[in-house]
């Protein structure tokens, strides 16, 4: 059994077939519509979220099956003190696949290991969110058409930000990308991707403090927001939290065939008047959520049409 819990757990052949599914789902969806008929997803959510959860609901459901399971901490056992690893065996009795977000890195991990059905990682903490990578990933495959020699602009919170640190790990493993790390001298990415990732796999890079400079000479601009939920002092969090703001004029020093991407929510790091350029690929990003998730649920489920 299969699980996804990195966003290394495919190869880059298998990431490929991945992606190509993702796009046939997208432009046949009537021939996956029975796809999963008889079976049930499981979304166990400690943690909020729109997008995962719905958009893996949405998934399951385009695929003729069923879902199933709870949205927060509170709502479920685990109020009452039920570990992760007690839930996921039950959890394993009442569906087919489970999809976790939980606040603790690791807790995906735990689950897959006493789980008897795949578990997907849906972000664990810091950590890592594989599925928003798949999402990137079939973004920018389907709307750049290639992954390598690409200069990606990384702004924003890189120190907690897990959906960063998913994508460093999976565009190094195409030649010719480079990263420029936009973030406050507080907000730099941790050691633990800059040596143990950049570094030791020679993966150029640049770290610097203003988006001005480093926008006029990019392929992709992948903003994140500052996440309240991660800092320990509610003063870093206010002194931190406007730090970027994408507005009209930032995009006038842009390459004109530059993608903006962003995982959502977003506070105020993107203004809404940058919503109509059309390099703001953001909403659409969250369309390709769906198709990418409904692909993911067939190769673990290990379903195939045709
Ligand atoms: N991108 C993302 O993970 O969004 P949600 O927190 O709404 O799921």
């Amino acid at each position: 059994m299969k699980h996804l819990l990195n966003p290394l757990d495919f190869t880059v052949s298998e990431l490929y077939s991945l992606l190509k599914l993702a796009n046939d789902i997208e432009a046949n969806p009537d021939k996956y519509a029975h796809a999963c008929e008889g079976k049930k997803l499981a979304t166990c959510f400690y943690e909020p979220s729109t997008r995962t959860r719905l958009s893996f609901e949405a998934a399951m459901l385009n695929l003729g099956g069923s879902v199933l399971g709870f949205s927060s901490a509170d709502s479920s056992s685990a109020a009452k003190g039920e570990s992760v690893s007690d839930t996921i065996r039950v959890i394993s009795c009442y569906a087919d696949i489970c999809a976790i977000r939980h606040p603790k890195e690791g807790a995906a991990l735990v689950a897959s290991s006493h789980a008897s059905i795949p578990v997907i990682n849906a972000g664990d903490g810091g950590h890592q969110h594989p599925t928003q990578t798949l999402t990137d990933l079939l973004t920018i495959y389907s709307l750049k058409g290639r992954f390598d020699n690409l200069k990606v602009g990384l702004c924003g919170d890189l120190k907690f930000g897990r959906t960063v640190h998913s994508l460093i790990h999976a565009l190094i493993r195409y030649p010719g990308v480079e990263f420029i790390l936009i973030s406050p001298e507080e907000l730099r990415i941790p050691g633990y991707i800059r040596e143990d990732v950049l570094d030791v796999n020679h993966i150029p890079y640049q770290e610097v403090e203003r988006l001005e400079d480093a926008i006029t000479d990019l392929d992709l601009l992948y903003m994140t927001r500052v996440q309240r939920e991660r800092f320990f002092n509610e003063e870093d969090y206010i002194r931190m939290k406007d730090f970027y703001i994408l507005d009209k004029a930032k995009m006038k020093l842009a390459p004109k065939d530059m993608l903006v991407l962003h995982p959502l929510p977003r506070v105020n790091e993107i203004s809404t008047e940058v919503d109509d350029d059309p390099r703001a690929v953001y909403f659409k990003q969250a369309r390709y959520g769906v198709y990418v998730r409904m692909a993911l649920i067939l190769t673990l489920l290990d379903i195939h049409i045709d």
